[in-house]
């Protein structure tokens, strides 16, 4: 029986790691963390991801081919294939510092994989790495091993969170990066290929050299976030000239050269992906000296940060340009619907900036935790890849953390008393609230501030509300505001 051990039962490794257990039911699966919590969390009947789908995957194959464990090293040691599926944020301090990925837990990972093997290896980059890591992994293995052989390939995830499940069932591709040029090489892709095929249609699997699977995966997170940053820039632009984003993206989308998907206007992207990846590929752009390359690149940051700090702004110069004292009902807080993961939500920003001028925020999200919330507002930002407004809470104390903010059990509760509620996750259940009972219970004039374009604008004002949805032609109201920086 082949064994896999994949390292990291992370949002990548855990459901990943099911779906291959689920498929390949000859195949022995067990994922492996250093987080003791997290293992507990995958044994258990709560798992420690919300994902769509994944609780049946994972009871189907838990205690049959899939195990979860915090022993590391034994695992590892006799595997035959280990998936490295660690974090890799963005560096902190030192060079590179708010740019180039951080791969502190992938050195580790691989200088153990040497040091507790008892033989030969695959080993796979699951992670998003920097182009040419595979490269910096064969040194090390190379260097540290003890006798036996390993071959590298480069295996990238391609899964959204909150559809991870349907993504992993039936991908638009797999890629296998590897050293095709010699006989193991191609024998460990093929085998890993092998793995896919049992239910990946071949056609969808692809195999490439290792440097063109670390780059494509950098790079289809630069052209999707792309295009976020590209529909939102023309959001701003709909919102100056009486325009419809919602008939500009259709009417564009419909060319079948430029495709309907992924262009919805927004408060902004986030996730642990798309931000972090395109800091990585900026940074390796300027260190092959290509400045323009990454300065282009950049700026999909700086649009996306610019959405985030323009519904701020919007929200408070609508407001008489204070929101003081005033409550503010946040609906969502994950960074995008059916997950409960918090990395990166344009959330923060926008909490961040309304607490910064004073007002007082009641959350809800149907599946953070108000202990999620309080750490992630908490949380410092990097100087260099937010804008100085988008800051204040750091002079926040936790006593000002705790008047402020408030986490509420649904959103008729959040919204109770607000001033204005802003939609900032696209959860279905915002689609039906009942908003003429949320506007009943709310200060006048009420405001919703719909960063998703969920709400139907008219029927909300006909209610009563003043309305502002991204990229939507504004009210009076609005209009008459002072223009926002
Ligand atoms: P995560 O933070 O949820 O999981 C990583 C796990 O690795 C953690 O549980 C951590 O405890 C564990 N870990 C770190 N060092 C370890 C070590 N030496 N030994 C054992 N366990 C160790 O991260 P996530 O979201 O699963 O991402 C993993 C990688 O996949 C990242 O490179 C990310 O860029 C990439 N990716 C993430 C996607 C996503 O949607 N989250 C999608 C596609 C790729």
């Amino acid at each position: 029986m082949v064994k896999i051990c994949c390292i990291g039962a992370g949002y990548v490794g855990g459901p990943t790691m099911a779906v291959i257990a689920l498929k390949c039911p000859d195949i022995e699966v067990v994922v492996v963390d250093i987080s003791s919590p997290r293992i507990a969390g995958w044994n258990s009947d709560r798992l420690p991801i919300y994902e769509p789908g994944l609780d049946d995957v994972v009871k189907q194959c838990r205690g049959r081919n899939l195990s979860f464990s915090t022993e590391v090293h034994r695992h590892v040691g006799d595997a035959d294939i280990v998936f490295v599926s660690v974090n890799t944020p963005t560096k902190t301090c030192g060079l590179g510092a708010g740019k180039a990925a951080d791969l502190t837990y992938w050195e580790s990972a691989a200088r153990m994989i040497a040091d507790v093997s008892v033989s030969d290896k695959i080993v796979v980059e699951k992670s998003t790495v920097p182009v040419k890591t595979a490269e910096a992994i064969e040194k090390i293995l190379a260097h540290n091993g003890r006798g036996f052989s390993y071959q590298i390939l480069s295996n990238p995830e391609f899964l959204a969170e909150g559809t991870a499940i349907r993504d992993l069932l039936s991908p638009d591709r797999v890629l296998v990066g590897g050293r095709r040029d010699t006989a193991a090489g191609s024998a460990a892709v093929d085998l890993l290929a092998g793995v896919y095929a049992r239910w990946v249609p071949q056609d969808r699997i692809i195999t490439t050299n290792l440097w063109s699977a670390e780059l494509s995966k950098l790079a289809a997170n630069a052209f999707l976030a792309q295009r976020i940053s590209s529909v939102n820039a023309v959001s701003a632009l709909c919102e100056a000239t009486g325009a419809d984003i919602a008939e500009v993206a259709h009417s564009v989308g419909k060319d079948a050269r430029i495709g309907s998907r992924f262009l919805s206007a927004s408060v902004g992207f986030g996730g642990s992906c798309f931000q972090k990846d395109i800091l990585n590929l900026v940074y390796i752009c300027e260190c092959y000296g290509l400045p323009e390359v990454a300065s282009y690149w950049r700026e999909v940051i700086r649009i996306n940060d610019y959405q985030k700090s323009r519904f701020v702004n919007r929200v408070v110069s609508s407001m008489f340009n204070t929101v003081a004292g005033k409550k503010v009902a946040v609906l969502g807080f994950a960074f995008k619907k059916d997950t409960g993961d918090t990395r990166e939500t344009p959330a923060i920003d926008v909490c961040k900036g309304l607490l910064g001028d004073k007002a007082v925020v009641s959350i809800y999200d149907p599946q953070v935790a108000g202990e999620q919330v309080a750490r992630d507002l908490a949380m410092n930002k990097f100087d260099w890849d937010h804008p100085r407004h988008l800051q204040p809470l750091e002079q926040l104390s936790a006593t000002d953390l705790e008047k402020q903010v408030a986490v509420a059990a649904d959103a008729y509760e959040a919204a109770k008393d607000a001033h204005a509620v802003c939609i900032l996750t696209e959860w279905d259940e915002f689609r039906g609230l009942d908003y003429r009972r949320m506007f009943q219970g709310m200060q006048k004039p009420a405001f919703v501030f719909d960063g998703r374009n969920v709400v139907e604008v008219a029927k909300l004002r006909e209610i009563g509300f003043v309305v502002y949805s991204i990229g939507k032609p504004l009210d009076d109201w609005l209009k008459d505001m002072p223009a926002v920086a």
